[in-house]
């Protein structure tokens, strides 16, 4: 999902990332953690973020790499002062949304030097999620870059930070990491997980996804980050042995997501969640592991998602997670523009 048919670079999605473009990105973002971080290397650019869904740590980034590196930010909020877009193809538009994808877009891109989207599942329907149709009706609409700021299925930003944040703990060593499933109070998106797990895979480690029976993720995801790993000398593996998954761990993920098996029935995902409130992560838990460091994507609900002694121990990384998102928002910036970023001075 990363080359537009008109010969855009668009940032859609780990899963078909090129290796080259994945380790590129990585390279980059140190780079740009550095001096070259401050260079007016998008001087003149404007960059344009539309939200359909509240953000903290992605929208700040953004703003904040285009200030550093001398471009304009422009954040747009659905919902929030912008038109509600149509995104369906040949239908009559007399119901709510008075603007359609294509023109919305289409204007945009007149505007702009490159489009940041947020778009989270609709949870109704896993296929319908599956196909990414908000993201897809954009990068069709959109004649310049587009950035998936978190979809229906991907968070291709986080997956790089987290990353990113490992290869500076690990260097390239290969660990084995746990991206473990934990309790919340309504099914969440499967994004987050699959950036993880397609991430994770990409970096050859030894990923298992630690889950209680019927929360997958999604087939088609985990047969990518399969191949994915195998193609670095890594493996992914799943389990709903939680203490096994544990065992020898040197980095527990935490993150929640819905079961698939109840999509598009809240009530019923919300009962299956709560059998599962003993998958939180605690010190316990975090005792089976190897000295594990503990991540997660944030927002996180504490004592609920991971337990307080963990989030504010030593173990916990996920300001230096949060930290990497703008270092690596900055790198897939210059990607999509076609800008270089300058090696290190002696
Ligand atoms: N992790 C993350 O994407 O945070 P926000 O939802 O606050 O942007």
């Amino acid at each position: 999902m990363g080359e537009a048919p008109q010969g855009l670079t668009h940032f859609l999605g780990l899963g078909d990332l090129a290796e080259a473009t994945w380790h590129a990105l990585l390279a980059d973002a140190e780079r740009l953690a550095g001096p070259a971080g401050r260079e007016p290397l998008l001087r003149g650019r404007r960059f344009g973020s539309v939200f359909f869904n509240p953000s903290l740590r992605t929208r700040t980034a953004f703003e904040v790499a285009a200030l550093d590196l001398g471009a304009h930010a422009v954040n747009l909020q659905v919902g929030g002062g912008l038109w509600s877009l149509e995104f369906r193809d040949g239908g009559v538009m007399d119901g709510e949304h008075a603007e359609h994808v294509k023109e919305g877009f289409g204007v945009l891109s007149r505007l702009l030097d490159a489009l940041g989207v947020r778009c989270f599942a609709g949870l109704k329907s896993l296929e319908e999620d599956a196909a990414e149709p908000v993201l897809s009706a954009i990068a069709r609409a959109a004649s310049v870059p587009v950035l998936n700021l978190e979809s229906a299925m991907d968070h291709p930003h986080q997956g790089l930070a987290d990353a990113l944040t490992l290869r500076r703990r690990l260097g390239r060593e290969r660990a084995k990491v746990v991206l473990t499933w934990a309790p919340h109070v309504k099914p969440l998106p499967l994004a987050v997980p699959h950036a993880a797990v397609l991430a994770f895979a990409r970096e050859g480690h030894q990923v298992v996804v630690a889950r209680p029976e019927g929360f997958d993720l999604h087939p088609g995801v985990l047969a990518t980050a399969q191949r994915l790993a195998r193609a670095a000398g890594g493996v992914v593996e799943v389990t709903a042995d939680r203490r096994a998954a544990f065992a020898g761990a040197r980095v527990v993920y935490a993150k929640s997501w819905g079961p698939t098996g109840y999509y598009g029935d809240p009530a019923g995902g919300r009962a299956a969640l709560g059998r599962h409130r003993e998958w939180m992560v605690d010190a316990a838990a975090m005792a089976w592991t190897d000295r594990a460091w503990f991540m997660h994507c944030l927002p996180v609900r504490r004592n609920l998602v991971v337990a307080d002694a963990v989030l504010d121990g030593p173990a916990s990384i996920v300001f230096d997670q949060a930290q990497a998102r703008l270092e690596v928002q900055k790198a897939t910036l210059c990607h999509v523009l076609g800008v270089p970023v300058p090696e290190e001075g002696p």
